[in-house]
């Protein structure tokens, strides 16, 4: 066991997915089942940490003993990550952040009439990650002294994870084969943990809570 090797640690969890709201009946989503994130979030406390997670309409129950914090949108999201990264030495990205939400939801339902379905128009959502790393380069708190990001890739898994943790300027990237029964929704993941350092830990399928410890082991080695 890992014992309590994350005690006094303060940590940030996302999880779930977001929800762009088109109207107020109707969103944007995607099907995070919030899973990873709460087993990241489960082993962290076993193993001592102080754990804020950031839930994005996840619909499991509360972790015992973490701080949770629930969030709709993209933008709810990051507001609650940068509240919760005042002091906390790191942060793992698990949730599903939509890229684009519609730029105007409308105030009331949409309603079907004679001339068709209207457009909606998207805007980019902010790339938190990518922004916390930014934050860091840049010495501007909060941030997080280890950042920790996640990715679905599915195909040329390794070398478009390696672009990705470039590009997002993270220290470690989950690199998630989707498909075959793996990732989204089911109690299992099988990953490979790349990190700007060069490491590469290959985690073979199993449960979520074994990817989970193998990233907190990567994290505690380099809050050390
Ligand atoms: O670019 P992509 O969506 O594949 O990157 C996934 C990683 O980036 C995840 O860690 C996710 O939480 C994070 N992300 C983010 N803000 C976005 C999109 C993704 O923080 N707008």
């Amino acid at each position: 066991g890992r014992g309590a090797d994350l005690a006094g640690r303060r940590l940030v969890v996302s999880a779930g997915g977001t929800r762009e709201a088109i109207d107020p009946v109707r969103f944007i989503g995607n099907r995070s089942s919030g899973l990873q994130g709460y087993a990241l979030a489960r082993t962290a406390v076993a193993r001592g940490a102080e754990v804020t997670l950031v839930a994005a309409n996840v619909s499991l129950p509360d972790p015992a003993g973490a701080t949770v914090v629930r969030v709709e949108s993209a933008l709810e999201l990051r507001e609650a990550v940068l509240a919760a990264l005042e002091g906390a030495d790191a942060i793992v990205m698990a949730a599903a952040v939509a890229d684009f939400r519609p730029a105007a939801p409308h105030d009331s339902k949409i309603k079907k009439t004679s001339a068709g379905p209207e457009p909606v128009h998207l805007v980019e959502n902010p790339d938190i990650l990518a922004e916390l790393g930014e934050r860091r380069r840049e010495g501007l708190k909060p941030y997080p002294r280890v950042i920790v990001g996640f990715a679905a890739e599915t195909d040329d898994v390794l070398a478009n994870g390696r672009a990705k943790l470039a590009r997002k300027g993270c220290d470690l990237l989950v690199v998630n084969q989707v498909g075959a029964g793996l990732a989204f929704g089911t109690p299992d993941n099988a990953a490979v943990v790349l990190g700007a350092d060069g490491e590469r830990a290959e985690v073979p399928r199993g449960p979520k809570e074994d990817l989970a410890d193998v990233v907190w082991d990567l994290v505690a080695e380099r809050l050390a």
